[in-house]
């Protein structure tokens, strides 16, 4: 599966992507909200090696890589995470190289998938977790128009702390509503 939008390629991620999601994956600053930072390629080749390699499979992640069209450059990533099929629940979570943020870039990619999700698979809900100290995330989906729908406190444990756990949502008729 390829998306295209105005400015940006989203296609599936192969191992031949390893160094330059190692580049902004290990960049600890930025991802300091994600539960996995990568201190190894190697740590890299295993996250490619459990992605799935279709779309849509259930209770399983897939992983988009964005890519700039001009020049054409590994920009970041977009995972999606689907539930049980019957269910027609994903979960999305995007990250962007450092250089390649404040451009528009996580919107036009997430509004694409969001598209997809909803007209090209059926879906009915999608979710987004998020660190209530993430502001950049919290705008994204604001931006988008996702929901805010619950704040879980502590109810993640990640990079050796618990830390609070905001869930966005987004249902196909709101998706209708604003296109
Ligand atoms: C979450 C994340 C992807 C958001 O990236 P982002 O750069 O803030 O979002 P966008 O790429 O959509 O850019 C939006 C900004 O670009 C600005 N912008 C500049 N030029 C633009 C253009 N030509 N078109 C649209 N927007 C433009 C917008 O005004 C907006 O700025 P604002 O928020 O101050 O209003 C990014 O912060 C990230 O990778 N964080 C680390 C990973 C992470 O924590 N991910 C969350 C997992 S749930």
């Amino acid at each position: 599966m390829i998306l295209e939008t105005k400015r940006l390629i989203l296609r599936p991620i192969t191992i031949d992507d390893k160094y330059e999601v190692f580049e902004y994956r290990s960049d600890i600053e930025t991802n300091k909200y994600q539960g996995w930072i990568p201190t190894t390629i190697s740590d890299v080749e295993t996250f490619i090696g459990k992605v799935s390699k279709q779309i849509n499979e259930p209770n399983t992640w897939f992983q988009f890589i964005i890519i700039e069209k001009e020049p054409q450059k590994i920009i970041g990533d977009l995972g999606i995470h689907f539930f049980d099929n019957e269910n027609r629940q994903a979960e999305i979570g995007c990250t962007l190289n450092k250089h390649f943020q404040n451009k528009g870039y996580a919107t036009e990619s997430v509004k694409s998938v969001i598209d997809y999700l909803f007209k090209g698979l059926g879906k009915h809900r999608i979710i987004a977790s998020i660190d209530p100290e993430n502001k950049n995330s919290i705008r994204l989906v604001e931006r988008i128009g996702f929901r805010k729908e619950a704040h879980f406190v502590e109810s993640l444990f990640i990079n050796g702390k618990w830390v609070d756990d905001l869930i966005y949502a987004m249902i196909e008729k709101d998706w209708e509503n604003l296109n």
